[in-house]
């Protein structure tokens, strides 16, 4: 990768849509295509993330010339549960997301939340594709593990291509009467202006390659700018969940999206009323798989920086509020510092 292109910090992706078209399995299936070509490079577990660096991406794309022409270190997913919450979590949280993918059950089309997501994405101009999913439950498809969309398209039969059809063109109609205009994503010449859909299977992995390549495409035309960070800048987040742990007490899990937060560090946490001014106990990260036999499900470590998940432990945190900013401080930003969580809540 290229040497200017350092601090660059990885864009964070929400992966959003109605409940049971498939964010998590889009996502298990990345992680595990990921741990199978191990050898590219290690998967990252984060709390309440995954991290994919980018060696990964390209190996899987298939194409090692990208490796050359992709600039940023690889992608933090997060995963979003159907529900309203997340809703909340983005008003409050503001730049949390740097892209999305609006994953659409292609057999049940537009749904409630569906279109909660493209509204909520609208609303923060956050750059976004949608995937249409679960293809291989079209009747007759014939699957091919992994590969790309195109590629397993032109295997199958013209009756099974115009069932495709039918189903596709309607989801793109309602995007459509939601006010955008939408296209397959092998069409589509210029991604500010047309919104790319991609079919995709998370079960049987067909698509995904497209997936994660206009996913690195988008990072790259269109936040090169807001991806510089200040890597030594203070750590500022946004509060995931509020949770008890055992041994541990209350803990907060934050989705770190600059700078870099380190254990001992005074950080201010939102809540209603007066923002809580604490210092941060522990750093926590999660044990990798091969590491159970430790009582504890968390490793600590003494820093974290940007884009990262991350548990802290630390004292008074009990009403920390989901959605809300945490940002480190040092005596001498305290109180603006102060100022501005109170301003973001
Ligand atoms: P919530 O987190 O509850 O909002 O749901 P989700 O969007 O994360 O859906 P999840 O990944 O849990 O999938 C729901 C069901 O659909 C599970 O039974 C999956 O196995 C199934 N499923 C997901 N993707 C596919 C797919 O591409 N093909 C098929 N055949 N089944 C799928
Ligand atoms: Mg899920």
């Amino acid at each position: 990768m290229a040497e200017e292109n350092q601090n660059l910090r990885t864009p964070i992706v929400c992966v959003m849509g109605h409940v049971d078209h498939g964010k998590t399995t889009l996502l298990d299936q990345i992680r595990g295509t990921a741990i199978v070509k191990g050898e590219a490079g290690a998967i990252t577990q984060h709390i309440g993330a995954t991290e994919v660096p980018i060696d990964v991406i390209v190996e899987k794309c298939g194409d090692k010339r990208l490796a050359d022409k992709f600039i940023v270190p690889g992608l933090l997913f997060i995963d979003t549960p159907g529900h309203h919450a997340f809703t909340t979590l983005r008003s409050r949280g503001g730049s949390l997301a740097d892209l999305a993918v609006v994953v659409v059950d292609i057999n049940e089309g537009f749904k409630p939340q569906t279109i909660e997501s493209l509204n909520i994405l609208k609303r923060f101009k956050t750059p976004f594709i949608v995937v249409t999913n679960k293809i291989d439950r079209i009747l007759g498809w014939k699957v091919h593990e992994g590969e790309s969309f195109l590629s397993t398209y032109n295997k199958q039969t013209p009756e099974v291509q115009g069932l495709f059809e039918q189903k596709f063109y309607d989801v793109i109609g309602h995007l459509y009467e939601q006010g955008f205009s939408a296209d397959r994503f092998d069409r589509v010449t210029d991604f500010q202006k047309t919104l790319g859909v991609i079919p995709i299977s998370g079960l049987t992995g067909e698509g995904i390659p497209d997936v994660l390549m206009i996913l690195l495409g988008l990072a790259q035309r269109f936040l090169e700018s807001s991806l510089q960070y200040d890597i030594n800048g203070p750590g500022v987040g946004t509060v995931l969940e509020v949770k008890d742990e055992k041994g541990l007490g209350t803990t907060i899990d934050v989705i770190l999206y600059d700078g870099t937060l380190k254990k001992g560090d005074t950080v201010v946490i939102g809540r209603l009323g007066e923002p809580i001014v604490t210092k941060v106990r522990a750093l926590l990260k999660p044990r990798e798989l091969s590491e159970i036999r430790y009582e504890s499900k968390f490793q600590p470590i003494q820093e974290v920086a940007a884009a990262a998940g991350v548990k802290i432990s630390a004292p008074d945190i009990d009403d920390a509020l989901a959605g809300a900013p945490i940002i480190s401080a040092t005596p001498e930003t305290l109180d603006a510092v102060i100022e501005k969580v109170k301003s973001e809540i």
